[in-house]
């Protein structure tokens, strides 16, 4: 009876092992790009190394908030996509690994800078610059001048008219912030968001909804990365994108692998692929018109131009500082968004 016993629970043990060899690899995905690069990404992958994908799509800021409550039982291996600035919070918060990939040296410059500034817990994947876009029926509806600068947008006559996400949220909008911050100083970039905030509509969640929302005809001016506001004008709707007058601000999009990663390895694949010319050439295939870090990979003809715009020179060190994002944040709660419209 003992006998059988213990060779019963040895063939257990024995079909565990078994079951767990056989088992496919994974990795699950956090992806704060657009929902439709998202799939393409996580879809390919599959497709390509057999390793499934467990993708969830979330804006930056909410999977920043994410991974870092996550931090003592981490449930995702791969951060890919969003603005930069979390990513470094993130690196210097010690909540995403270093890692130096193979596919480094067929990065530009701006993607391995993003890298060596976190100490290889991040990197580059793909830049864009911040704008706004205005559905061209709507203005003309509501007798609205065409909006060309920032300063604009504080105008009176465009109260209710226009909408942006929350920074708390939202890499765009942070951005936004940080911009604001960096073009007319503290006060004044904050004296600028108090004035915005009382032609505000709706502060969404995710960063692009604002354009996408103008391209139904539901709002008519979005804050958002100028590639956002093309895709809608690459899908039909009616909208002109706009590179404000004063110049502008600029993402760095990142990748990160997460500390503690329970599919480390499968995230490492991922992140080499990720990286490679072939895979961000597909970008376009999607209506996604960042400029790709890779410098083999192609992009459309329709993505702006961010030699022909005006960049600032956006301090990524400081604003992805996990102080000063924080602080920021802290003080557009209590000063902006607490403000009566
Ligand atoms: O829609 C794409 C995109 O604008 C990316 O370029 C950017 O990194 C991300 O969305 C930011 O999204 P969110 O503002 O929702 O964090």
């Amino acid at each position: 009876m003992k006998r059988t016993l213990y060779a019963s629970a040895a063939m257990a043990a024995l079909l565990l092992a078994g079951s767990g060899a056989a088992r496919a690899e994974s990795v699950t995905l956090y992806c704060s790009a657009d929902e439709a690069w998202c799939q393409l990404m996580a879809r390919g992958f599959e497709e390509e190394t057999g390793i499934t994908v467990d993708m969830t799509r979330k804006s930056s800021g909410e999977t920043f908030a994410q991974v870092k409550a996550e931090s003592a039982n981490p449930k995702g291996d791969i951060w890919w996509g969003g603005t930069g600035d979390p990513h470094l919070q993130a690196a210097e918060e010690g909540l995403t690994e270093a890692y130096v990939s193979p596919m480094r040296s067929e990065l530009n410059d701006w993607a391995v800078r993003q890298a060596e500034s976190a100490g290889d817990r991040t990197i580059g994947i793909y830049s864009g610059a911040l704008g706004f876009g205005y559905n061209k029926n709507l203005l003309e509806k509501n007798n609205l001048p065409v909006p060309a600068c920032w300063k604009d947008l504080t105008k009176p006559e465009y109260k209710g008219h226009i909408q942006i996400a929350n920074p708390n949220s939202s890499g765009t909008a942070y951005t936004t912030l940080a911009t604001m911050v960096q073009l007319f100083g503290e006060e004044g970039g904050f004296d600028y968001m108090k004035a915005l905030h009382k032609n505000i509509n709706q502060y969404t969640k995710s960063g692009s909804a604002p354009i996408k929302a103008a391209g139904l005809g539901e709002n008519t001016i979005g804050i958002v990365f100028m590639h956002d506001a093309v895709a809608q004008t690459a899908s039909g709707f009616p909208i002109v994108t706009v590179a404000p007058c004063e110049g502008t601000g600029y993402e760095i999009g990142s990748m990160s692998l997460i500390s503690g990663a329970r599919h480390m390895d499968a995230a490492k694949k991922f992140y080499d692929w990720a990286l490679t010319a072939e895979v961000q050439s597909r970008a376009k295939d999607v209506k996604s018109f960042q400029v790709p870090s890779n410098k083999n990979a192609t992009q459309s003809e329709m993505a702006p131009d961010l030699s022909s715009i005006k960049l600032i020179d956006y301090d990524f060190k400081k604003y992805g500082s996990s102080d000063e994002r924080k602080r920021l944040l802290q003080k557009w709660d209590e000063d902006v968004s607490t403000l009566p419209q």
